[in-house]
């Protein structure tokens, strides 16, 4: 049977981000094991920066709830997550839980391919922020297949309830879950990711900061990324950045480790930490 995991990052209970989940969850006409993760109630730990889970078959040495997490993601055939917009942003329980994919590269074969949506309310129109193209990285690094990045606009506790269409979307969502093709943005949207922001280069070229395609703005400003052909998320990009690069700086690291530790001891008696 297959397994469907709910990962709702918001602290309100009975919220959009809850009751939202909990529509698509309930419309997916397969027969189905569905789980639900409060992630505000378990103790995520900012990442050490050890890249120890970047060795094979070593798990995360931080002594909190995210081994838990990642393996719930991993055996679960569908990710559906519920985020809302604080300030500007994802949630930062989303951004915490992002930070520890270092480890991505061993995690990525059980949900690579497998259907992912995120959706992300918000309560004041304009204040969407980056929190779209912040959203969009997590199942990227998993290489799930995203198949929404849907954000709606409700501000109070359980509003996005009054406007019918908000529960048909949801509804659809959740029917066409296992068979939905992967999400690819609107007219204004990069097409490789789905990211709604760019980075004005040189002359007309954008790019995309999330997936680092290089596009020309045309003269309608629509963005043309038909010539981009890069993918920061694409598997050979991946592997070159977690296999090669990351292992090159850890070479690099060991070289340098001595000479390094010299330059840092002038920093050490600078002990102004304060705490509560
Ligand atoms: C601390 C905080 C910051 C927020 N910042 C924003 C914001 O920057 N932009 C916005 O549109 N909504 C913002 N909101 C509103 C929430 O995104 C909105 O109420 C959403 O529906 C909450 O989802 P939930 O019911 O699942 O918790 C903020 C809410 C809180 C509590």
């Amino acid at each position: 049977m297959k397994k469907v995991l709910g990962l709702v990052i918001s602290n309100r209970k009975l919220g959009n981000s809850e009751i939202l989940v909990k529509e698509i969850m309930s419309n997916i006409p397969e027969e189905c094991n569905r789980e639900l993760i409060r992630l505000t109630d378990l103790e995520i730990k900012p990442c050490r920066a050890c890249y120890v889970c970047l060795q094979h078959d070593k798990a995360c040495p931080v002594q909190d709830d995210f081994n838990y997490i990642i393996e719930k993601i991993r055996e679960a055939d569908a990710l559906i997550i519920g985020v809302p917009v604080y300030f500007l942003g994802p949630h930062g329980y989303y951004k915490m839980l992002t930070d520890r994919l270092v480890g991505a590269q061993n995690h990525y074969q059980d949900t690579q391919g497998k259907p992912c949506v995120i959706v992300i309310p918000y309560g004041t129109k304009g204040w969407e922020g980056y929190s779209k193209a912040a959203c969009i990285v997590m199942p990227k690094l998993l290489r799930m297949k995203l198949v929404d990045c849907w954000q709606i606009h409700a501000t109070l506790p359980g509003e996005s309830l009054l406007n019918p269409e908000n529960i048909n979307y949801a509804k659809a969502l959740g029917r066409e879950l296992f068979n939905k093709p992967e999400y690819h943005g609107g007219n204004q949207e990069c097409p490789v990711c789905g990211s709604d922001l760019f980075r004005l280069l040189n002359e007309n070229q954008v790019e995309c900061p999330i997936c680092g395609s290089i596009g020309i703005l045309k003269n309608n400003y629509s963005p043309d990324f038909s010539d981009s052909g890069y993918d920061r998320f694409s598997d050979q990009e991946m592997n070159e950045h977690f296999k090669s690069w990351l292992l090159e700086m850890k070479e690099r690291f060991l070289a340098e480790k001595e000479h390094l530790k010299e330059l840092q001891k002038g920093y050490q008696n600078q002990s102004w930490w304060i705490k509560p």
